[in-house]
Order: structure tokens, then C-alpha cells, then sequence
């Protein structure tokens, strides 16, 4: 603030910006009236009782039980830091956007996170961790809501409900806490089998990291580019960490989260300090867009599935540094919202079931978590591109609003200026192509494959990290109460792998199954319910 609007306590007059330093020569209600004490509340004779006419202990106690919002349904827990990112310029043949041309730099806000625990769980559990990226650019936010493994359980957003309930503390005792290892997330993953290839990664070395500084990222789905001629291209985001991929022993896991639960917040906000600046390489794989969406018979809109490097190289377009620590956690790393739908023009999505859930969750969460719909006029999100959105009023509405005619098109308002088209700097949607003729609620056939990426992770692994995959399988599916449920594990890990089967019913002490699990049941027609009905596709 300006000595101006500066008034003695320190506190500002209404001007931006808003950091408020929360000391100074005397306190004042939150009107900006001088106290004279606020240790004492308002008693009528030396002992009480106390007077209802006491605001300032009204006020006090009043925004003190008001100060909790409530913690993020997914990825409670979480660290966030600053940085910026700067391109290489090598994507621009793919991807018009601006904040990827050579030498660019754009801001960046970045929240790690674990999934499942609550705000107050241990950082070094066994789980997937988020790595969500802000990208401050000249064209208006761009978020990568991305996570360390990179593959996803369930292929179809509508899932999204089941899977977290079925991961979550069990509704009766709620425990355990922030871990895997239950007899409801058994119950649904040995179920569906879909989540099979999340769960080796899982049970692998990558879900206990040795530090945020030290994962990789992945965007997950399969994204669209666009370029400045209007070609388009299919392309996953991956972020390879400049110390390379490291990860705790279990063993070491479980120790420190005892004594140190806060081990990896830590790790990173004190080499930032120390200015040992963590560094990520963004990187793409580019994917031809064809009408099938496919790769070498992968299918892209499939988020069970990673497309290997061998067959599609990460080419890396940029590189992200983490710099400067939060100075308020419940301002920044709290407060900050991600939405898969904020692109930046160059970047589009597709046709993925599971990112056209999110597109919708994200904001519906957020509208409740952050009270109403102004969520993007807080500091940490709000974008450094010029906004006019003519979005009006609402709960927590900070921006006065000038102007009469909030509609468009006006003939007040200086008029109606701009119709903004495909060259004019905008976002602007790729003419795909619908390839559905009919309406339906099933799983395409291309989804059907459970289980041979699943098999391909497991064999990636070196002997070392197969005996700790197995060890996994074996301490988490140990605390399972149901032997019925440990024994269905045991028919998905047979369609994976027969060893990795065996060593694990040893450790469980069960015999080896006789049967895998089958593969999933291809279902041939609309249920009754749904008649096929024409969706035009010109
Ligand atoms: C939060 C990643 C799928 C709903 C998050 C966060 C990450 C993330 C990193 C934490 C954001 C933060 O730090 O504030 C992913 C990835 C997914 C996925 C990589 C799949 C590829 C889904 C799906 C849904 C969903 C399918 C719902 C249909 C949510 C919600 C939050 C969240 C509600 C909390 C957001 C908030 O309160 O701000 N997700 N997610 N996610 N995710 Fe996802």
C-alpha cells in the first residue's frame, strides 16, 4: 500500500492491494474503530456477568467460529508454492499459445498434494499425489490439474463418487486415515477391474516419493493443440523433474510419518529457502488428432492407458522453477482453485468421459468450498490477462462495477465493439467431429483392455522395485478384515501376473486362485432404457 492509504495500525483504507500486516501501534474492530483492550470482555461488576452489548467480543468470537472453510473433498492436504515458467519455443508448431514461445516467462502457483488423507494427515502415505500448475499467461489462466502417476482409476468421471467413497475412511469408524489399505477400497478395485493399472502404480515405489522436488507430473488425458494455422494435434503433458524420480522405502515411509508428518511441506518450502530451486521440464507427447483417436491401438480418450515413450517420445518445451514460498498459507495454497477448463487459446480438450466430468466437478466443488461464485477475485486466482466478463453481484463480490449495461449485445455501454473471432486472439473451440450416432450409457469396446498395461508396468520394474510392488500388495491387502475380498484381489492380480499372484497369496497366507479374473464383459447394445436415438453429427 501507499504511505497514503496507509493508516497507523498498518490496516489500508479500501485501496488494492489487500495484504494487510497484522501488527502495528493499536488494534480496531474490523470498521477500523481504535480499541483500548481486547483482553477483557464487557462485565457488569468486577466478576459478571458479561454484557450481550460487548461487540468487540462478539466480533472476535464471531469471525474466530467462522474461520474454518471446508477442506477440499479430494487432495485435503496439499503445499503450495511459486515460480515461473519459461518456453522453449519448440511447441509453437503445435501450440499457438503464447506463454509457450521461446523465452516467454509466465508465473506460475503450484499445489502438490496427497489424495485421500485430510488436511491435518501425514505427507509420506502410500497414495497418488497431485501437481497442479497455475499458469499465470498473457492469454488468461491456464491450469494443468495433473497427478505423479499417470493413469487414472476409473474411465468414466461418473465413477468418480464410487472410487473416492470406496477410498475413503469406512463411514462407520472413519479409519483409517489417508491410506489404502481397507477392505472398501479393495472391495471396489477388485470389482473394477478397470482401476487395475492405478493400482499397480500405486502399490509401486512412485506412491511413496521421497519428495515433491523429486516426482514426475502427467496431465493424464489426451489433450488437442492447436497451432496459428488452425492444424490440430493430440498431445499428453508430462513433467520430468530436473533431480530425477525418487522414492522412500516403506519402511522409511512409515517412519517418518511419525516423525516427521510434515516431511515433504517441509523438504520444499525449506529448499526454496535455502535456494535450492526445484526444476521441471514440461513436456509433450504429440499424437496425430485422426478421427479414431487412437495410437498404435491405444485409445487416446481412455485415461486407464499411458501411451509408451518408446512409442511416442516426451519432447520437452519448457521449464518450470519453484522459487518463492507462500507467505499465507489459507490465502494461497487454501484459497487457490483449479479448473481443467481453464485453456488458454492453442489448448482444447477431448472427447475423455473422465475430463468431461471434471470440467463440470471442479467449479460445482469449488462454488461451495470457496462461498459463491466469486472465487477467481482472490488474490491466488486471479489472472494477470485483462478480465471483462460482465459476470455480476454475488457472495463476496469485491470488483465495483462500472457501466449500466452488464448484456451484451448494448447500445449504451460504448455499444457492442468486438465479435471475436478464430484470429483475433480468443479461445476458440476445435470443429471436432461427434463420432456417437447414438445416445448410450455403456463403455466403448476400446475401453476393455484392464489389464495388459497393468502387465507391462509390472514387467517395466526392475527386481528390486517388483519385490516392493509385491510387499505392498502384501502389508495393504493384509489389513483387510474380509477374506473373501483379498481372495478377488488375488483372481485380478492372476490376469496380471501369475508370479506376482503366487508371492502375494504367500505373503497373505491364501492359496494361489484358480482362476484369473475375466476380462471384462463387453456389453453389445443400449440398456432397454436408453433407446438409440440420431444425434447429428454435420
Ligand atoms: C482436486 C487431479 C479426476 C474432482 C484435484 C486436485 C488434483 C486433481 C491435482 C487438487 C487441486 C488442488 O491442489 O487444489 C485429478 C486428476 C484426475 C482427477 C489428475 C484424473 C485424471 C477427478 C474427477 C473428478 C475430480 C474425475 C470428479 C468427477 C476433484 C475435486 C477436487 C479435485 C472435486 C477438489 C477441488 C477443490 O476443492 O478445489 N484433482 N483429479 N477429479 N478433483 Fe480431481
Amino acid at each position: 500500500s501507499s504511505p497514503e492509504t496507509r493508516t497507523a495500525t498498518g490496516a489500508e483504507t479500501g485501496a488494492e492491494p489487500r495484504a494487510r500486516e497484522q501488527h502495528g501501534e493499536y488494534l480496531t474492530t474490523s470498521t477500523g474503530v481504535r480499541l483500548h483492550d481486547t483482553d477483557h470482555s464487557l462485565k457488569a461488576g468486577e466478576r459478571g456477568p458479561t454484557l450481550l452489548q460487548d461487540h468487540h467480543l462478539r466480533e472476535k468470537i464471531t469471525h474466530f467460529d467462522h474461520e474454518r472453510i471446508p477442506e477440499r473433498v479430494v487432495h485435503a492436504r496439499g503445499a503450495g508454492v511459486h515460480g515461473v515458467f519459461v518456453g522453449y519455443g519448440n511447441a509453437q508448431g503445435v501450440c499457438k499459445a503464447a506463454f509457450l514461445a521461446e523465452g516467454v516467462s509466465t508465473p506460475v502457483f503450484v499445489r502438490f498434494s496427497t489424495v485421500v488423507g485430510s488436511r491435518g494427515s501425514a505427507d509420506t502415505v502410500r497414495d497418488t499425489r497431485g501437481f497442479a500448475t497455475k499458469f499465470y499467461t498473457s492469454e488468461g489462466n491456464f491450469d494443468l490439474v495433473g497427478n505423479n502417476i499417470p493413469v487414472f482409476f476409473i474411465q468414466d468421471g461418473i465413477k468418480f463418487p464410487d472410487i473416492i467413497h470406496a477410498a475413503k475412511p469406512h463411514p462407520d469408524r472413519e479409519i483409517p486415515q489417508a491410506q489404502s489399505a481397507h477392505d472398501t477400497f479393495w472391495d471396489f478395485v477388485s470389482l473394477h477391474t478397470e482401476a487395475t493399472h492405478h493400482v499397480l502404480w500405486q502399490m509401486s515405489d512412485r506412491a511413496v516419493p521421497r519428495s515433491y522436488r523429486m516426482m514426475e507430473g502427467f496431465g493424464v488425458h489426451t489433450f488437442r493443440l492447436v497451432n496459428a494455422d488452425g492444424e490440430t494435434a493430440l498431445a499428453k503433458f508430462h513433467w520430468k523433474p530436473k533431480l530425477g524420480v525418487h522414492s522412500l522405502l516403506w519402511e522409511e515411509a512409515q517412519l517418518i510419518s511419525g516423525v516427521d508428518p510434515d516431511f515433504h511441506r517441509r523438504d520444499l518450502f525449506d529448499a526454496i529457502e535455502a535456494g535450492a530451486f526445484p526444476q521441471w521440464e514440461l513436456g509433450i507427447q504429440v499424437l496425430p488428432d485422426t478421427p479414431e483417436q487412437t495410437f498404435e491401438g491405444i485409445d487416446l480418450l481412455d485415461p486407464t492407458k499411458i501411451v509408451p515413450e518408446e512409442l511416442a517420445p516426451v519432447q520437452p518445451i519448457g521449464l518450470l522453477t519453484l522459487n518463492r514460498n507462500t507467505t499465507n498459507y489459507f490465502a494461497e495454497t487454501e484459497q487457490v482453485a483449479f479448473h481443467v477448463g481453464h485453456l488458454p487459446p492453442g489448448i482444447d480438450v477431448t472427447d475423455d468421459p473422465l475430463l468431461h466430468a471434471r470440467l463440470f466437478s471442479y467449479v460445482d466443488t469449488q462454488l461451495s468450498r470457496l462461498g459463491g461464485p466469486n472465487f477467481n477475485q482472490i488474490p491466488i486466482n486471479r489472472p494477470h490477462a485483462p478480465v471483462n466478463d460482465m459476470l455480476r453481484d454475488g457472495f463476496h463480490q469485491h470488483a465495483v462495477h462500472s457501466g449500466v449495461a452488464p448484456y451484451k449485445p448494448n447500445s449504451l455501454d460504448g455499444g457492442c465493439p468486438f465479435h471475436a473471432g478464430a484470429d483475433s486472439g480468443a479461445f476458440a473451440e476445435v470443429a471436432a467431429t461427434v463420432a456417437a450416432s447414438v445416445k448410450q450409457r455403456r463403455s466403448p469396446a476400446s475401453f476393455a483392455d484392464h489389464f495388459s498395461q497393468a502387465r507391462l508396468f509390472y514387467l517395466s520394474l526392475t527386481a528390486v522395485e517388483r519385490d516392493h510392488v509385491i510387499r505392498a500388495f502384501t502389508f495393504e491387502l493384509g489389513k483387510c478384515y474380509e477374506r473373501a475380498i483379498k481372495e478377488r484381489q488375488l483372481r485380478v492380480l492372476a490376469a496380471v501376473d501369475t508370479e506376482l499372484c503366487a508371492q502375494v497369496a504367500a505373503g497373505l497366507g491364501l492359496p494361489v486362485p484358480e482362476q484369473a479374473a475375466p476380462a471384462p464383459e463387453v456389453i453389445p447394445s443400449p440398456a432397454l432404457s436408453q433407446v438409440g436415438k440420431a444425434w447429428p453429427t454435420d
